[in-house]
C-alpha cells in the first residue's frame, strides 16, 4: 500500500466545496463499470450527469458527512459516509434525486432506478455506517490519498465501535477495501456488471 505523502492536507468539506465535490465524484467514477452501464454514451456525459446527480445528492442529504484530502491546494479525493440509520435518503431527497435522474431521460432514469433500488437490497438490516461515495481523482491514484481517507474512516468506527459497510462494482477496489477490515458478504450482477457488498465488523 502507498504510504500518504506529507503533502496531503485532510480536511472537513463545507458547503462552499460541494460543486468541486460533485465534479470530482463525477470524473473520478465515470469509467466505473456500473457507471458505463448506468449512464451509457461517452464517459464525459456520464461524467457530467453524474456530478449533476450527486451534486443533487450532497444538497440534498443532511445526514452525509464528508472528509477531502487536498494536494498542493486542490481536492484530490473525498470520502462519503452516513451514520447508523441514515443511508437511505429521506423522501424528499429520494424526490429530488429522482427528479434530477428524469432530467437524464427515462432510459438513463430507469437504469439508475434499477441501480439504486438493487444497492439498497442489500443494505444491511442491522445499524451501520455506509461508506461511499468514495472517490480519489484519476491522475492521482496509487499515491496513498485513498489509504488515508480510509485509514481514518475505520478509526472512526473503532472509536465508535460500529460496523462499517460499502458497496463496489470494481474488483481492484475489493482488494482495496479487504486492506482496511471490510469482507464481501454478497455479490450481486446488477446492469450487467458484478457488484460487491462488503461488511466490516464493530471492533
Ligand atoms: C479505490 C480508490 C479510492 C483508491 O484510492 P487511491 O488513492 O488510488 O488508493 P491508494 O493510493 O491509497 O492505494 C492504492 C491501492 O488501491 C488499489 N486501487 C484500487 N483501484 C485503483 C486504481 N484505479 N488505481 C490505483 N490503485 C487502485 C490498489 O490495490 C492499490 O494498491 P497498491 O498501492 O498496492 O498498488 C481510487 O482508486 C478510486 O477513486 N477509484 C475509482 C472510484 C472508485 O472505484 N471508488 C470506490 C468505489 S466504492
Amino acid at each position: 500500500m502507498s504510504a500518504p505523502q506529507p503533502y496531503h492536507h485532510v480536511r472537513p468539506i463545507a458547503a462552499v466545496d460541494l460543486p468541486a465535490v460533485a465534479e470530482l465524484l463525477g470524473r473520478g467514477m465515470a469509467d466505473n463499470p456500473i457507471h458505463v452501464a448506468a449512464y451509457r454514451g461517452d464517459e464525459s456525459s456520464g461524467a457530467r450527469r453524474h456530478s449533476r446527480l450527486m451534486h443533487t445528492l450532497l444538497r440534498a442529504s443532511r445526514s452525509l458527512q464528508l472528509e477531502g484530502v487536498d494536494r498542493d491546494g486542490a481536492l484530490a479525493g473525498v470520502a462519503g459516509w452516513a451514520p447508523p440509520g441514515t443511508c437511505r435518503p429521506v423522501l424528499g431527497a429520494q424526490l429530488r434525486l429522482m427528479a434530477r435522474g428524469v432530467t437524464f431521460g427515462p432510459r438513463t432514469a430507469g437504469r439508475l432506478l434499477t441501480w439504486t433500488t438493487a444497492w439498497a437490497k442489500h443494505d444491511l438490516d442491522a445499524p451501520h455506517v455506509h461508506l461511499g461515495p468514495v472517490s480519489v481523482d484519476r491522475h492521482l491514484r496509487g499515491l496513498g490519498i485513498g489509504s488515508l481517507l480510509l485509514s481514518r474512516h475505520v478509526s472512526r468506527l473503532d472509536v465508535a465501535g460500529a460496523v462499517g459497510y460499502l458497496e463496489t462494482d470494481r474488483p481492484e477496489a475489493v482488494g482495496f477495501y479487504e486492506r482496511f477490515g471490510f469482507r464481501v458478504v454478497e455479490r450481486a450482477d446488477v446492469l450487467g456488471t458484478t457488484c460487491w457488498f462488503m461488511r466490516r465488523p464493530a471492533s
